[in-house]
């Protein structure tokens, strides 16, 4: 037989695919809905490494086998798109960005905003996030309780807003963080419900949904036309994509609309929350924090961090490393079978959804020896030479890798790594997050409750390192 455009004769036939029955009408829909990410794991503990279920007449593979994942991924990713039910959910609020496109619109689309992702662009981005860290430092106040979750979006949002369109979104931040949270809020509500409410509904929520879109779609458009006006590049992202052109000229309002909504939806809480869970592993991991503490002031000597100090700072990173591992903010992503496929060892009709979760992958022993333990320590050189690929994705791989990975790692080592010299890393006695799998996982409304301590000398220190200076030629590069 020929699938995926391979003869499959001579493989041997496709292993069988464990069902998880569930409800006689709804199949395994309210199972995954009470709590997706505890369904997940135990399933996968129950059933195998690829186990299947019906979530109402579609059929759902959840898969965790790394050379499955690998083919979804990369080898077999042209006979893969985006599911036609995750495309309707992001539909009104990212349009027809990248997160939602496919086929040769999203060529298109790919090939102008990639070189906006450009090292050296980003790289020209680190002094904004070290800088913004220490503003959020220096409001601090020695003792008092604060939601690090909080911080952290805040801090994000700040730090996407100055990238992506060069403001600092002094007037427009409530605006943004509102309608980020309403949109969030209706995400949710659509992704959880197996007949989700039609857009149309009057519904409170509906209302406030649409408010907060129409809000955001007004700042994006005012930044747009601005842009346009000045007719000036700002090295920042938005002046790369409005300015990018190819065969068939540039991108229309509409289309730079739904990126850059895109890019701040896909570039802010991903990030806000993986910082989050870093800080809680960290904080109940005292050692560690010794470690990477002792690596960043051997190797800074007191000095603020910046882009050229990351390569000299591999516990850093290691540390990050294992974050994304244990608690991978994107938890899970979905694609759809163009086609009949054969991806490893199994076979999967046309039109199948197939999960992947990061977090499944990342918490499978067959790969990760003791995985509950947080050891930055185990991500050596050896060790991801020889790890299976597929078997970390916590950015996916191949064509729809995230495209703002090295944006989001020099974020996180850059944020943390100021953390680190100047502040004490802890939680509030006895205090135990909440984990909810939504669109990211994130510890709800609880936050992440944490009491500011400052280390010796940091105040003073924070207040030496002359922030003026390197933000007016952030975008120098
Ligand atoms: C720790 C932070 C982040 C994580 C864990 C993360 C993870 C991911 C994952 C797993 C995907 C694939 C989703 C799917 O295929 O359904 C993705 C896609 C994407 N991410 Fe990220 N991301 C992060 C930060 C960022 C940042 C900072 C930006 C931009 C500034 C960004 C922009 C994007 C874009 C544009 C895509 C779509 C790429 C495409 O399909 O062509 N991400 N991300």
């Amino acid at each position: 037989m020929v699938l995926n455009g391979e003869n499959t004769e001579n493989l041997p036939p496709p292993k069988a695919i464990p069902r998880h029955k569930g409800h006689w009408l709804w199949g395994g829909a309210f199972d995954f809905r009470r709590n997706p990410a505890e369904f997940l794991l135990e399933a996968h503990e129950k059933y195998g490494d690829v186990f299947v279920t019906r979530v109402l007449t579609g059929q759902s593979y959840f898969i965790r086998d790394p050379a499955v994942v690998n083919a979804i991924n990369v080898t077999h990713a042209k006979h893969i798109n985006k599911p036609k039910v995750v495309k309707q959910m992001w539909k009104p609020f990212l349009g027809n960005g990248l997160v939602p496109n496919d086929g040769e619109s999203w060529r298109r689309q790919h090939k102008l905003i990639m070189p906006g992702f450009h090292k050296l662009r980003i790289d020209a981005y680190a002094p904004t996030m070290a800088a913004y860290t220490r503003d959020m430092v220096r409001e601090w106040v020695e003792g008092e309780q604060r939601d690090f979750r909080n911080e952290m979006v805040a801090l994000t949002l700040r730090v996407v807003a100055k990238t992506l369109f060069d403001t600092d979104l002094a007037h427009d931040s409530t605006t943004v963080h509102d309608a980020m949270e309403h949109i969030v809020e209706a995400l949710i509500d659509h992704a959880q419900t197996p007949i989700p409410v039609p857009r149309w509904w009057p519904s409170k929520r509906n209302r406030r949904m649409v408010k907060a879109l129409d809000a955001m779609d007004g700042v994006i458009a005012r930044l747009i036309a601005a842009r346009r006006r000045e007719m000036e590049d700002r090295g920042d992202l938005m002046s790369h994509m409005v300015f990018a052109t190819d065969e068939q000229g540039g991108m229309s309002d509409e289309q730079l609309r739904d990126e850059l909504m895109t890019l701040i939806f896909a570039g802010h809480e991903t990030t806000a929350h993986t910082l989050t869970w870093a800080w809680y592993l960290m904080a109940t991991n005292l050692d560690k924090v010794a470690k990477a503490r002792e690596e960043i002031d051997q190797t800074l000597g007191g000095k603020p961090i910046d882009v050229e100090d990351l390569p000299k700072l591999p516990y850093l990173e290691m540390c990050l490393k294992e974050s994304l591992r244990r608690m991978p903010t994107v938890w899970i992503y979905a694609r759809e079978a163009q086609e009949d496929l054969r991806l490893g060892d199994y076979f999967f009709p046309k039109g199948s959804i197939l999960a992947v979760s990061p977090l499944a992958t990342g918490r499978n022993a067959k790969y990760f020896d003791n995985p509950m333990e947080f050891r930055p320590e185990r991500w050596t050189r050896e060790f991801e030479r020889v790890l299976p690929k597929g078997a970390y994705v916590p950015f996916a791989a191949g064509p729809r890798v995230c495209l703002g990975k090295q944006f989001a790692m020099m974020e996180m080592q850059i944020i943390l790594g100021t953390l680190l010299q100047n502040v004490e890393i802890n939680i509030l006695d006895g205090f135990v997050p909440d984990m909810l799998s939504e669109i990211s996982m994130n510890p709800g409304e609880r936050g992440m409750q944490m009491n500011v301590r400052f280390r010796d000398g940091a105040p003073a220190r924070l207040g030496d390192w002359d922030d003026a200076a390197e933000i007016s030629d952030v975008h120098a590069a």
